[in-house]
């Protein structure tokens, strides 16, 4: 085992069960290593298996075949591993916000470290950690999680799954569905999240400009397959192979490439706007 790696996956296949068993496998051979403290964004078009597939890694989905390693240990391999890989892995769902229910923000973000069964007052300290965190002012927490803007409550809901403090943080779609100002934020949340903690994360997404800004690593999963794994500017360098699996390139490498066809000489590996913007302030 390498002591770097985080998330290890090992020709992991999985069918839903009721699909019958002529039904194809929703993930065919899946084989990945994630590096510890990294950022991995997984793409693919819908239906690929994004959700599936992170859905094992908290032992939610059982493998039908192949392992599932966290920090270097199999989570099947006995009741103590599956219990102890749900407090590694924090899994934030697609539309997190649908599952607030306590009566106030601070309650709700108390969830799962009570679920635990810490101390009370490491749980209040986790909350207020956590809150920090994702960005959300403190005067927010006796509030009803129904009093907060739609950005807010997203970050309250990855409040909940931080709160727990998990070795490996996953965020299905955090970005889908919110502004460019709740976006920034959400970025930024990220960030933040790795630097004071320096935790893994996994990333799915469909934005190619998330993807660019924050990922050191992409998968590309295509029905089932990993189709891809690299940095973004490996992955992103292969822009007709993406187009035919329904993915794209993010819009300023569209634009940079189409310029360098009309002979304008700009860098080929422009992936986010403020490298679009250094390298039209070179040109200026
Ligand atoms: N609970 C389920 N039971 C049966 N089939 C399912 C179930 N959930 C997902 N599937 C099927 O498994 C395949 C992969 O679904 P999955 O939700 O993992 O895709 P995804 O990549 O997350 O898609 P999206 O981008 O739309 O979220 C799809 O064909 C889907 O219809
Ligand atoms: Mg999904």
């Amino acid at each position: 085992m390498n002591a770097s790696v985080s998330v290890e996956l090992q020709e992991l296949c999985f069918r839903y069960p009721h699909g019958g068993k002529d039904a194809p496998h929703t993930l065919e051979g899946v084989t990945l290593a994630v590096e510890r403290g990294s950022l991995l964004a997984i793409i693919g078009h819908t239906g690929s298996g994004k959700s599936t597939l992170v859905q094992h890694l908290n032992a939610l989905l059982k493998p039908s075949a192949g392992t599932v390693l966290i920090e270097g240990k199999n989570i099947h391999e006995n009741k103590h591993a599956i219990r102890e890989a749900r407090f590694r892995v924090g899994l934030c769902f697609q539309y997190p916000e649908y599952q607030l229910f306590e009566e106030t923000v601070e309650k709700d973000i108390a969830y799962g470290p009570k679920n635990m069964e810490l101390p009370a007052g490491e749980i209040a300290a986790r909350v207020h950690r956590a809150a920090g965190l994702v960005g959300l002012d403190a005067a927010l927490l006796p509030k009803s999680p129904l009093e907060l803007s739609g950005g807010e409550k997203r970050r309250a809901a990855v409040a909940g799954v931080v709160a727990m403090e998990p070795q490996v943080l996953v965020l299905d779609e955090p970005t889908a569905g919110l502004d460019p100002h709740g976006r920034g934020q959400m970025h930024a949340m990220i960030r933040r999240f790795r630097r004071e903690t320096g935790r893994t994360v996994l990333l799915i997404s469909h934005s190619m400009e998330d993807v660019a800004a924050l990922a050191d690593r992409v998968l590309v999963l295509d029905r089932g397959h990993a189709a891809m794994h690299g940095t973004p500017a490996q992955v992103f360098a292969r822009a007709a192979e993406l187009e035919a699996m329904g993915l794209s390139v993010p819009p300023v490498t569209r634009i940079f490439r189409l310029l360098r066809e009309k002979g304008v000489n700009v860098p080929a590996e422009v992936f986010t706007v403020a490298q679009a913007e250094e390298a039209i302030r070179g040109l200026l």
